[in-house]
């Protein structure tokens, strides 16, 4: 099965999709057009011939600091030590890329092809750093899904939302960068 990936543009028909998700489903066939053209999210579509198999949707963001006012000051200190050692380099936001929507069709799911998209953005991410600096990938990840992030390297913000439906969660870009540095 030939599968090939395109950008959704205004003029893109897209293909019947259907994740098992309705909010999902939705964005995809109904605001995925409009995102683009308001340039709020560009969004990708792996099809074949006659049905999409996934999509991902991405934009800029940034990580506030301020987004993780529920934790200690102690607390925050320890995580931005952890992943900036320079103190002085420590800021009120970091620069990001966020997942605002990925999905895989029903019949397409626990075959690779979520991994492969994340293998897309970190790419996509580590070729961006070359103009523009993104030091994060970020998610909201339903809690469904949190095991495929964490098999991707996820990490979590905290564990104060342990038990809500949607989770934050990060990806350092760093480390990826640094190891690709050292093999140049
Ligand atoms: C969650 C989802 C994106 C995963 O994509 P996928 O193509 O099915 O996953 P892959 O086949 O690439 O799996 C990669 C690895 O993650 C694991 N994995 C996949 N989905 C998982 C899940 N829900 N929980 C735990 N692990 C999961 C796979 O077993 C595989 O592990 P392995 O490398 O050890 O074999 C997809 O199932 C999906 O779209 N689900 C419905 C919509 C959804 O929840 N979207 C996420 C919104 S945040």
């Amino acid at each position: 099965m030939e599968i090939r990936k395109i950008k959704v543009e205004n003029s893109t028909i897209i293909k019947p999709f259907d994740c098992g998700d309705d909010d999902l489903n939705e964005f995809l066939l109904e605001k995925s057009k409009n995102y683009q053209q308001e340039l709020l999210a560009t969004t990708f579509v792996f099809e074949d011939k006659t049905k999409t198999c996934a999509y991902y949707s991405i934009f800029n963001d940034s990580f506030r600091i301020k987004d993780l006012s529920f934790l200690s000051k102690n607390a925050i200190k320890n995580f931005l030590r952890q992943l900036l050692p320079h103190p002085k380099r420590h800021l009120k936001s970091y620069p990001a890329i966020k997942i605002g929507r990925l999905a895989i069709s029903k019949q397409a799911q626990q075959l690779g092809l979520g991994r492969k998209i994340i293998d897309t953005i970190i790419d996509y991410a580590i070729r961006q750093n070359e103009q523009c600096a993104c030091k994060f990938i970020l998610v909201d990840a339903y809690k469904d899904a949190v095991g495929f992030y964490e098999k991707m390297q996820f990490e979590y913000f905290s564990d104060s939302d342990l038990n809500d439906e949607i989770r934050q969660m990060y990806l350092d870009i760093t480390p990826i960068i640094n190891v690709k540095r050292e093999n140049m």
